[in-house]
């Protein structure tokens, strides 16, 4: 049986990732919890004919704990998307609490869930989870997972002109690092089964996978980021993780994890300088069994792209690691 949580499931990512899980026949219980309008949500998904029962939880009532009480995974789409103009970052003032408060409810009632954060600058919400974890002594790096799979989606996407597949997502491309602008690193000389980029196209097809995110951003002109293929991107990698703790075999996937805590990480951050780095991950039972290191044998080009990535990258975890073990005076 598993009970799948949401928080923020009212919101632009929440509503359709609710939807997605509740269409599941993986998910057997559905807890939907935001500040506002989840018993609608919660009413309207509850029509369909699908396995998973669905409840809406509000603050009142406790209901965070309710919501995230038995809970075996917990997807975290909360907090306040970006306008034009905005990076990822420019979201950290808002985020960064929604992330502490929540985290600290499943720290307190479902210490053991695999939580998946999705809630922007998640190279920095991250750690901020960790440290809270860390805090009330239940962190397990296994367990704690960034969600980039939207930026691999992209890759899959802008690609297929090259990989020449009829369905892009056949095609696995690595892409490594963080969630944000020059900290994705998609590694085209990784992809299997192998494509090659040409050489007057490499440059524009990076920008375009690292930046992919401004172009929903500027299209939705202020109405927010992207939301469908985020929800799309949160619920696949879910599934990789359902499917993983049920004993399905082979799910390897990108994403942002504690590397020191994870096996296989140490290697990996001796050769990035970061405690946190997404990178392929080996899904099974308990959550993330064993980090990939596929640095070794980049292309020059890539090996570029991952000095400006890990420089970036470096700020955002201290900034969130500084934010709980140096709180803000309220
Ligand atoms: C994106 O990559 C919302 O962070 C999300 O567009």
């Amino acid at each position: 049986m598993v009970k799948a949580a949401v928080l923020g499931a009212s919101g632009g990512i929440g509503q359709p990732l609710s939807l997605l899980l509740k269409t599941s026949p993986l998910v057997d219980t559905l807890a939907l919890y935001d500040v506002v309008n989840t018993p609608g949500v919660a009413a309207d998904l509850s029509h369909i004919s699908s396995v998973a029962k669905t409840t809406g939880y509000l603050p009142e009532n406790d209901g965070l704990k309710e919501a995230l009480t038995g809970a075996d995974i917990v997807v975290i789409p909360a907090g306040i998307p970006r306008k034009p103009g905005m990076t990822r970052d420019d979201l950290f003032k808002i985020n960064a609490s929604i992330v502490r408060d929540l985290v600290k409810g499943i720290a307190e009632h479902c210490p053991k869930a695999f939580v998946l954060i999705i809630s922007n600058p998640v190279n920095s919400t991250v750690p901020i989870a960790a440290e809270v974890l860390k805090e009330a002594n239940v962190f397990d790096p296994k367990r704690l997972f960034g969600v980039t799979t939207l930026d691999v989606v992209r890759a899959e996407t802008f690609t297929q002109e090259f990989s020449g597949q009829k369905d892009p997502s056949t095609v696995q491309i690595p892409v490594v690092g963080g969630h944000s602008g020059e900290t994705i690193v998609p590694l085209f000389s990784k992809a299997t089964p192998a494509f090659q980029v040409p050489e007057d196209k490499y440059e524009a097809l990076v920008k375009r996978v690292q930046f992919g995110g401004d172009e929903v951003v500027t299209a939705k002109n202020g109405a927010g980021s992207a939301t469908l293929s985020m929800a799309y991107a949160g619920f696949r990698f879910a599934v990789s993780v359902i499917k993983a703790s049920k004993g399905e075999t082979g799910i390897v996937e990108p994403t942002f994890v504690y590397l020191p805590g994870v096996i296989g990480g140490a290697e990996i951050a001796e050769a990035t300088g970061l405690e946190f780095f997404s990178t392929l991950v080996e899904l099974g039972k308990n959550g993330a069994e064993k980090a990939i290191n596929i640095l070794e044998g980049v292309t020059e080009k890539e090996k570029q792209l991952l000095k400006a990535c890990t420089e970036g990258l470096k700020g955002n975890i201290e900034k969130g690691v500084d934010f709980i073990k140096n709180p803000p005076p309220k």
